[in-house]
């Protein structure tokens, strides 16, 4: 027996409680793959978030609305983000401030070992200047959150009150409890009973969808697939998860034995495209005309397509794949991906 700690209703009402601001175009479609679906023998659902409505779309937009909703409400001026070179996060932090008048400063990290993230103006780069951020860059070894917070500095001295988002806030929890409660009205009005949601995961997305099954008893297996290979995502998932919890009054606690977080589809690491990856995108592109991106959702679907190769996933279950966005990062890997389709790549 799957324990209900809250109705659906009452979630939405705790959440919309809370500071937010409307950036995205929700909800977002839920369609079924059917070419996928036939190939796999499982039956495929995406949940297309990169048509979340901002700036190319991604996850990044629910988390963006309560951020961004949080940043106002204390009267900030200026936002303050950083990740690497081609962070969807901060391509949509930039278009967000736009639309909502903020200054947007943006601290990335070059990383020198992956040729896409370097600082070629392509891809989200290209669009961080474009939406007119404040883009500065630092070394792969120096301290990112030290770095934001010295930016945050000078705008103080300048006068602006900054908002820094830092990694991991509670805004995404929150989003996407809010993209839990689509589904769950989605799955009723189109009569899916669901078994898995499996998307990519760095943390924020898959509280929302651990911390929402659970207090909706909702026996559905979330898989977060990792785009890299790092340690403590679980217990930082677990963690973040009983903060939201207790934000929203939820009498509950996740434990990271419960988080189901892989890195079995990471490769070689962050930023590096794998075969496999690469095979899902081409299925993806060919068979359903859906771009997929190649650091993070190529990898989260290259595990639904092993899994249902190896038998993880049967044709009794229901998939939800949840389509996070990052698709402008395809740009800045134009070599890679002109390589797997065998072009000539390289002046002609
Ligand atoms: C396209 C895409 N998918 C998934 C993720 C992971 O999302 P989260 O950090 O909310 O877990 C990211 C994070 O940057 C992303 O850009």
């Amino acid at each position: 027996m799957v324990e209900v700690v809250v109705s659906a209703t009452e979630l939405w009402e705790r959440l919309s409680k809370l500071p937010r601001v409307s950036l995205g175009t929700f909800p977002t479609p839920l369609e079924l793959l059917p070419r996928i679906s036939e190939l796999l023998g499982v039956q495929v659902f995406i949940k297309r978030d990169d048509l979340s409505g901002l700036a190319f779309g991604g996850n990044k937009t629910r988390h963006l609305e309560f951020g961004l909703g949080q940043a106002i409400h204390d009267g900030c001026d200026v936002v303050i983000n950083g990740a690497a070179v081609q962070s969807n996060y901060c391509r949509q932090t930039a278009a967000a401030c736009a639309k909502l008048g903020l200054k947007c400063a943006l601290v990335l990290r070059r990383l020198t070992e992956v040729e896409a993230l370097k600082v070629e103006p392509q891809g989200n780069l290209l669009l961080d200047y474009l939406f007119g951020a404040d883009v500065r860059f630092i070394e792969p070894d120096e301290d990112l959150e030290a770095a934001k917070e010295e930016v945050a500095n000078e705008y103080r001295v300048r006068g602006h009150k900054p908002y820094v988002i830092r990694h991991p806030d509670l805004s995404g929890g929150f989003g996407y409890l809010v993209c839990l409660l689509e589904i769950v009205e989605q799955c009723r009005q189109m009569g899916i009973e669901p078994t898995h949601i499996i998307h990519s995961s760095a943390t924020p997305t898959q509280v929302g969808f651990v911390l929402g099954t659970k207090a909706l008893g909702l026996n559905w297996q979330v898989i977060g697939v990792a785009p890299f290979n790092r340690d403590g995502v679980k217990e930082r998932i677990a963690e973040v998860s009983n903060l939201v919890a207790e934000k929203l009054g939820l009498n509950l606690r996740v434990t990271p034995q419960e988080v189901n977080f892989t890195m079995e589809f990471a490769g070689e690491g962050y930023g590096l495209p794998t075969p496999d990856g690469i095979e899902a995108m081409k299925l993806m592109a060919q068979l359903e005309g859906i771009v997929l991106d190649p650091v993070y959702t190529a990898k989260a679907f290259a595990a639904v397509i092993s899994m249902a190769k190896d038998g993880r996933l049967t044709n009794k279950d229901t998939v939800i794949f949840i389509h996070t966005g990052g698709t402008p990062a395809l740009f800045a890997y134009q070599t890679v991906l002109a390589q797997a389709l065998g072009l000539p790549t390289g002046a002609t």
